[in-house]
Parts: C-alpha cells; sequence; structure tokens
C-alpha cells in the first residue's frame, strides 16, 4: 500500500528536499504552501526531479477561512501522515511582530492537527529545531537536557512540540516526532532545488554563498572573541538531503506503529566555527570570501552540536554528508541559480 504524506511547507528550502525523499521513497506526497516564502517553481522542479508530478494546494494553514478547504483537500487524498513544517521562521522578526509569529506558527499547527484528525490519520512529524535548547544545555546537547528558547520563533517551535505532546497524551491513537534540527545547509546534488532566501539572508551559509556568487561584497563574521576554537560561533552543519531523509527515518517509525510523542535531534555530532564554514566554502567554490569581524549578534550562544545517539537508536539514521559536501552542493545550487527560482 502506498502511504500518502501531507508536507505543509513542501514548496520551501526544506520542505521540498523532505518531498522529493518522500516520493522516491515510494510515497505519495501532497504539498500545503501558501508561497509567502517559497516559490511555485520549486514544485515543478520536485517533480521533475521525482519522475512525476506531486499533488498540491494553496493555501494559507493560519487562515481560519482556509481550514475546512485544507481538510476537506486532506481527507480527499487519503492522508497516512503529515510533515509539518509550514511556519516563519526569521528570528529578528519573530521579535518585532510576536503576535503574528505565535498566531501564524501555531495557528497553522493547530489547523493541521484537526485535519489529519478528521481524516482518521493521527500522525506528524513536526520540524522543530535546536532553538528550542536556548543555550540551557550541555555539549553535546541531548533530548532529555532543560528547553528553552530565547525568542518568540524558538518559542513557538517549543510550544507547538508542547501542544502535540499534550494531543498525543490525549488520544494513545496519535503518534508524533518533533525533530529538532540543528544548521541546515547545502541543496540537493542536481543543483535543482535549493534555499532561495526573499530578503538579505539572515543564516549563515546563504549568505557565504551570496558573496561567493557577487551579489553581495562581504560577509559580517558576528564575534570573534567566543570561547571556542578561534573566537567564532560553533554550530552542527547537516546536509538538508541527510536532514530529509530524517524525515523518511521518523515517517517509518510512526508507521511501525510507534504512538505516542518524541523529540529526536537531527544534527552530526560535531561543529565548524563560522572561519571554518567560510574556509571549506572557498574550497568547494574555489571564490573569495571577503569577510569583516563584527560585533555578537544578540540572541547567539558560543556553541552548539547535537548528541545524535537517538536518531540513530529510534529511528536507525545518521548524516552521511560531510561539510564539503555540503558546501560543494550548496555552491552547485547557487552558481547554477545566482538569482534563486526568480530566475534572471
Ligand atoms: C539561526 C537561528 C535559529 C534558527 C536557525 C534556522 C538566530 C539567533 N538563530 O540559527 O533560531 O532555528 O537559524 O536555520 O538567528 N553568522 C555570521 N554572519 C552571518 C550569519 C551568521 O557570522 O551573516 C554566524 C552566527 O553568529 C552563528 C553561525 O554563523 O555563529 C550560524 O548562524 P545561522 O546560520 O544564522 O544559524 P543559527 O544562529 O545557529
Amino acid at each position: 500500500m502506498t502511504r500518502k504524506i501531507v508536507v505543509t511547507g513542501g514548496a520551501g528550502y526544506i520542505g521540498s528536499h523532505v518531498c522529493l525523499e518522500l516520493v522516491q521513497s515510494g510515497r505519495d506526497v501532497l504539498i500545503i504552501d501558501d508561497f509567502s516564502n517559497a516559490h511555485p517553481e520549486a514544485v515543478n522542479r520536485i517533480g521533475a526531479l521525482a519522475g512525476r508530478k506531486v499533488d498540491f494546494l494553496r493555501a494559507d494553514l493560519a487562515d481560519h477561512g482556509q481550514r475546512q478547504a485544507v481538510a476537506d483537500k486532506i481527507k480527499e487524498f487519503g492522508a497516512d501522515g503529515a510533515v509539518h513544517l509550514a511556519g516563519l521562521k526569521a528570528v529578528g522578526e519573530s521579535v518585532a511582530q510576536p503576535a503574528r509569529y505565535y498566531r501564524v506558527n501555531i495557528g497553522s499547527a493547530l489547523t493541521l492537527v484537526d485535519a489529519m484528525e478528521a481524516a482518521g490519520a493521527k500522525s506528524i512529524v513536526f520540524s522543530s529545531s535546536a532553538t528550542v535548547y536556548g543555550d540551557l544545555n550541555q555539549n553535546p546537547v541531548t533530548e532529555t537536557g532543560r528547553t528553552g528558547a530565547t525568542n518568540p520563533y524558538g518559542r513557538t517551535k517549543l510550544y507547538i512540540e508542547e501542544i502535540l505532546k499534550d494531543v498525543a497524551a490525549a488520544d494513545g491513537s496519535w503518534g508524533v516526532v518533533n525533530l529538532r534540527y540543528f544548521n541546515p545547509v547545502g541543496a540537493h546534488h542536481s543543483g535543482r532545488i535549493g534555499e532561495d532566501p526573499n530578503d538579505i539572508p539572515n543564516n549563515l551559509f546563504p549568505f557565504i554563498a551570496q558573496v561567493a556568487v557577487g551579489r553581495r561584497d562581504e560577509l559580517s563574521v558576528f564575534g570573534n572573541d567566543y570561547p571556542t576554537r578561534d573566537g567564532t560561533g560553533v554550530r552542527d552543519y547537516i546536509h538538508v538531503v541527510d536532514l530529509a531523509k530524517g524525515h523518511v527515518a521518523a515517517l517509518d517509525y510512526l508507521e511501525k506503529g510507534n504512538r505516542g510523542a518524541t523529540a529526536v535531534n537531527l544534527g552530526a555530532g560535531r561543529g565548524y566555527s563560522v572561519l571554518e564554514a567560510v574556509a571549506a566554502f572557498k574550497r568547494a567554490s574555489n571564490r573569495d570570501i571577503p569577510y569583516e569581524i563584527a560585533p555578537r549578534r544578540d540572541g547567539d550562544v558560543a556553541e552548539i552540536y547535537a548528541d545524535p545517539t537517538r536518531a540513530k537508536e529510534l529511528l536507525g539514521w545518521s548524516t552521511e554528508k560531510t561539510i564539503d559536501d555540503m558546501c560543494a552542493d550548496h555552491w552547485r545550487w547557487q552558481s547554477q541559480n545566482p538569482n534563486g527560482y526568480a530566475g534572471d
């Protein structure tokens, strides 16, 4: 029997890679996306890479007026489970517009829970984040350690995890995996899908890539006086294709009948500094990446990397790709699509 999976936010950076891996694992996919931070061309390219079209609904999950249409479509599709990625994700914006972040992110999750419940498909894999650890946990961070986000975006991730836990506690036929992503980077090896930020990138890799391709003059390195090996921030970068495979493994786990709610780190288990990431990208792209040292960014922690043991034990999943793979694939996407999906 072919499993049918709803992917909210399926046209976005992580979503597009998740959809492709799901189709390649033999599942049918229904993307629900409103394109607020994604491009319709991504859906075409997923279909082209997968060798068949994916089902699609353009809808805003946070809009009450669209809830019925979403529920109807999910029922008609015959969903068995969902991967929930739709949401707003800019930390700085969430500090300036907290109510909007809570309304959109939490409202979207609730719409999906109701629709899946109505369809009798009580399995959700949720895109959470290592941001739920704030700076409370000890490296390598474990799922059983303390949580506590430092900004509204992070709190939406934490609250949605808690909501899904409550849903699973109230009804034992629900299965939930809260995947806590470390730092997803890179792109599909084909160079056809990848990260396409709307505005000035907030995150390190898309910024480096835009400097390498000549769209921006130089990178600002946020702080070189952290207590790390070279003074710059250390993160656990994970190839987006490895990350996408983690979602397939989480669905496999739920489809085996595992119920209840479980949090699982998706990380490599080792960290790279900002300067090490710049050096790796330079090697992969053979381009110069000018940078200046800038003040620390508010809310940044010095160092964070995962303990990936639970993912291995529970899901049989671990990362396969290296930092050089991440940079080479990110560069292939950026150099083949210098202006993202919009073309030039
Ligand atoms: C950030 C978010 C996190 C979110 C994640 C999503 C913050 C504080 N954290 O994680 O909540 O879940 O993105 O992907 O925004 N850096 C620079 N120059 C830049 C950009 C980044 O030096 O122009 C440094 C940062 O200080 C950090 C590292 O690069 O040390 C990684 O930064 P980034 O890619 O933004 O990821 P996080 O901050 O880990």
